[in-house]
């Protein structure tokens, strides 16, 4: 009796020693839905990555990368992106060295910074230049693809058990090792499998088992989605896929047509199987999301223009049915309209993050697009250590975000936050938000202050009345949504900052601060009143403002 009454308190009494030590670890960090987002969980809690990659070849050598972290720490960035490459892992085949990768994970430790490795195996930017020697001579044991007039190009073929067997040992090797040496600390919090694969032109391989692949009838899965649920193909795949006729049985061909899609979609499936491959032999070892990234392209999706069988939104479906053990599909965004790939990466289910973009001014604006008005979990411009001088805006604006990012995990997926970036083509814009229509425009002119022609925001409705907005150069109003006419009063706005979550404001901001407008008759018939909230070029700064509705005054 005594027994069966001690003995649970003191199995309690053991889990909070064994937790409080650290001895059991926490899940490893792993992906999980909030309404419409999906996040990275940390040792059990949220995170967003305000990150940077770091250029290709600044992780090959410890001396070099090391001066780096605490320029990037300096930054406000919180995870950096640091390849990891195959033939410093292995570059005798079966004798792995895990030097470089026990390096970059203490010096990112020390330097109080998480890490997202990237695997560069098989395949680098289309090639394969970051494979083992051993690897790279043998195209008889490890084949190459095989271009539409013979020639072997310096990419292995997807269709390689061999290759795929030996990059799925190597990248097992490099799993086992982090979960032994990185379990409980969660300094790496995520892995990149490969990097830009794909093939130029719409190319594809035409070895004599890719060209019985092609010519076979689809693989079953997809052949079923076509036919069970056409209503789940990106807008992209729906396109190609309708006017070919829309088939659900055939070879690639008859299905997605004579064209160049057929190819793309054709290597995108084998390519997704490789990598499938090897990152379940990963993922066996130590499951930590994985990603794979893609190359888009200068001409905004146009098929032929990125790197063919890649995860573009027109692959997404054929991706997620061959590779189930990548989490994520992921752009680099380089070109284009960055606002349409956000858009394009967040459908069909697909988490978002960004793990290769601009940096400087044009990346601050689009970190706050990504983060609070799509929901990604993450942003990250290549060649953050480059030593060019930079204004500092960047490093501001992740200020800013990592003052935010409570708040912003608390909101992400819920309707109640949302971002605008503006331009020359797209002065203001509007948003709803918390019961209000916010109007963001680039600020006007004043005296002594510089016109501008851009400027960023993001809005956080904490509660119906009640707003934090970060921005630069924007002046923003507030109208009243509903059917009953309203004149939205400013009540209290404060300048301020988040310290470790909680606001600590500055000024108190009122006449000149928040009079945006004296042409009163011409508002009060607008309902308005002139005023609104007013962000600076030394930004982005925070605002935290209360509003509230009034009737109109009409005299009779
Ligand atoms: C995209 C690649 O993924 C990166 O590794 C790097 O090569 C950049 N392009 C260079 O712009």
């Amino acid at each position: 009796m005594i027994f069966s009454r001690t003995l649970p308190s003191l199995l309690s009494v053991c889990l909070v020693v064994l937790i409080a030590t650290n001895s059991i670890p926490a899940a490893p960090p792993h992906l999980a839905k909030k309404g419409t987002a999906t996040q990275l969980l940390v040792q059990g809690e949220p995170f967003i990555m305000l990150a940077g990659e770091v250029y290709n070849s600044s992780s090959s050598n410890l001396g070099y990368l090391a001066p780096i972290w605490p320029r990037l720490g300096a930054m406000n960035l919180n995870t950096v992106l640091v390849p990891v490459s195959w033939e410093q892992l292995e570059p005798v085949e079966g004798k792995f060295d895990f030097t470089l990768v026990d390096g970059v994970i203490d010096q990112a430790r020390k330097n109080r910074l998480r890490v997202v490795l990237l695997w560069f195996g098989t395949w680098k930017n289309m090639v394969s230049s970051y494979a083992p020697a051993w690897f790279r001579a043998d195209p008889k044991r490890f084949p190459l693809v095989i271009d539409d007039v013979g020639n072997g190009l310096p990419i292995p073929s997807p269709f390689s058990a061999a290759g795929q067997a030996a990059d799925a040992r190597a990248f097992a090797a490099l799993m086992k090792h982090l979960r032994k040496i990185d379990e409980a600390q969660q300094t790496v919090l995520m892995v990149q499998v490969e990097n830009e694969v794909g093939l130029p032109n719409s190319l594809r391989d035409r070895s004599p088992v890719a060209q019985a692949a092609f010519t076979a009838p689809i693989p079953g899965e997809l052949a079923l989605l076509l036919h069970d649920h056409p209503d789940r193909l990106t807008r992209e795949l729906r396109a190609v896929w309708d006017s070919a006729g829309g088939r659900t049985s055939g070879s690639w061909a008859e299905i997605f047509g004579d064209g160049p899609a057929a190819s793309e979609l054709f290597m995108a499936w084998h390519y997704a199987r490789y990598i499938n491959a090897v990152a379940s032999a990963g993922r066996a070892e130590y499951p930590v999301p994985l990603f794979v990234n893609a190359a888009i392209g200068r001409k905004d999706g146009k098929i032929g223009s990125y790197p063919g069988g890649g995860a573009l939104p027109l692959a997404f479906n054929v991706w997620q049915l061959a590779a189930p053990e990548i989490q994520m599909l992921s752009p680099d965004i380089y070109y284009g309209n960055f606002d349409g790939w956000c858009r394009s990466y967040s459908q069909a289910g697909n988490p978002f993050f960004i793990p290769e973009t601009h940096g400087q001014e044009i990346g601050a604006a689009n970190a706050f697009l990504a983060i609070a008005g799509h929901n990604a979990m993450g942003f990250s411009p290549f060649g953050i250590d480059d030593p060019a001088p930079s204004s500092g805006e960047f490093a501001r604006a992740y200020d800013v975000l990592k003052q935010l990012t409570p708040l912003i995990l608390a909101h992400q997926g819920d309707g109640s936050m949302n971002a605008a970036v503006l331009n020359h083509d797209n002065p203001s814009q509007t948003l709803t938000l918390g019961g209000y229509t916010l109007t963001v425009a680039i600020r006007r002119p004043r005296k002594s202050v510089a016109a501008v022609d851009s400027g960023y925001a993001l809005i956080i409705a904490e509660q119906p009345d009640r707003f934090v907005v970060a921005g630069k150069d924007v002046d923003i109003t507030f109208a009243a949504n509903g059917t009953l006419p309203a004149v939205v009063e400013l009540n209290r706005v404060e300048e301020g900052i988040f310290l470790e979550g909680r606001w600590v404001p500055g000024r108190r901001l009122n006449g000149d601060e928040i009079m945006l407008d004296y042409g009163l008759s011409t508002l009060a018939a607008k309902n308005q009143t002139g005023t609104g909230l007013r962000f600076g070029a030394e930004g982005p700064t925070i605002i935290r403002a209360t509003v509230f509705r009034r009737e109109p005054v009409r005299q009779q």
